[in-house]
């Protein structure tokens, strides 16, 4: 597996690749790399012939009090991680060669699906992962890009992105990757203390909990009023809890598949969970 921090290293590196006409699958990261990380991965190395990860914490996405800072940067780790699973390039640039020394006067805006959820409380968040997304897509070239659905308003702005703007990309939605427990991974969990580690599953309960509920006919509002009181008195601040159709569109009534998406705080972590729930009429 080669590192590379440069696009001119990369470029190098990629460039038999792009001259067998090599199908080249991206999986964009911040690094801190787990197992839902991996399984991304591990699914690009099935429909692809080269895999590159990026490892970059992206300065734009972040707000002013979150935690750009403390952001855990594990690239030797990680990249031992990367190496197992049989990933190719790893591009872990610096800030300055993403972004250089003079401000981005360029911004790329993606409307409508970001005015809510993560967007409201997250303001010019998608912003700043549709501009480093576009950045890596232009500089990695790939075929397919891979992301998964953890986050699964970002996939929607990214899949956007790509039919907006028009970026030869397949992209592919991963499913989310949980711990025995139901924890969805992520890199934030590792800020939990013990004690809210042992109580962040309750999301995920919950939302199994509302997923039969609605099977049983309990009316959606119902429902999502019970998330937010399981969650309230488990000690987590829920920032919201919201029903949207897989594109995102508001819904009423589950009388379709229906997305139910979780934020909530347990202390300063804000985690961020969903599930998916099939209409089965
Ligand atoms: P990061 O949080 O590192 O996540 C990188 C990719 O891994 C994203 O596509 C995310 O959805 C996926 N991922 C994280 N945890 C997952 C889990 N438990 N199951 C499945 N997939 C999971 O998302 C970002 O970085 C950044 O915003 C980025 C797209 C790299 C732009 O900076």
């Amino acid at each position: 597996m080669k590192t590379e921090t440069t696009i001119q290293g990369l470029n190098a590196a990629l460039s038999p690749a792009r001259t067998a006409k090599k199908r080249i699958g991206f999986v964009p990261t911040m690094g801190n790399l787990h197992e839902g990380h991996l399984n991304l991965v591990r699914e690009a190395k099935k429909l692809c012939d080269v895999v590159v990860v990026s490892i970059f914490v992206n300065p734009i996405q972040f707000g002013p009090n979150e935690d750009f800072d403390n952001y855990p940067r594990t690239l030797d780790k990680d990249s031992q991680l990367l190496a197992d699973v049989g990933c190719d390039i790893v591009f872990a640039p610096s800030v300055e060669q993403m972004y250089g020394k003079q401000p981005l006067l360029t911004n790329i805006s993606v409307s409508g699906i970001t005015a809510d959820l993560c967007g409201a409380s997250r303001p010019g968040h998608f912003d700043g992962v549709a501009v480093v997304v576009s950045k890596l897509f232009n500089i990695v070239q790939p075929s397919l890009a891979f992301f998964g659905q953890k986050d699964f308003q970002q996939l929607a702005v990214i899949r956007q992105l790509v039919q907006d703007l028009s970026f030869p990309i397949e992209v592919i939605g991963v499913p989310i990757t949980r711990a025995a427990d139901g924890l969805a991974l992520s890199s934030r969990n590792g800020y939990l203390t013990p004690e809210q580690r042992a109580v962040a599953p309750t999301i995920y309960q919950s939302l199994k909990h509302a997923e039969k509920a609605l099977l049983e006919g309990v009316s959606l509002d119902t429902v999502l009023a019970e998330i937010t009181t399981q969650l309230t008195q488990a000690g987590f601040v829920v920032d919201y809890v919201e029903a949207r159709s897989p594109a995102l569109q508001m819904v009423t009534d589950f009388k379709q598949d229906t997305v139910i998406f979780v934020a909530a705080k347990l202390g300063t972590t804000r985690l961020i969970d969903n599930l998916i729930v099939k209409f089965v009429g």
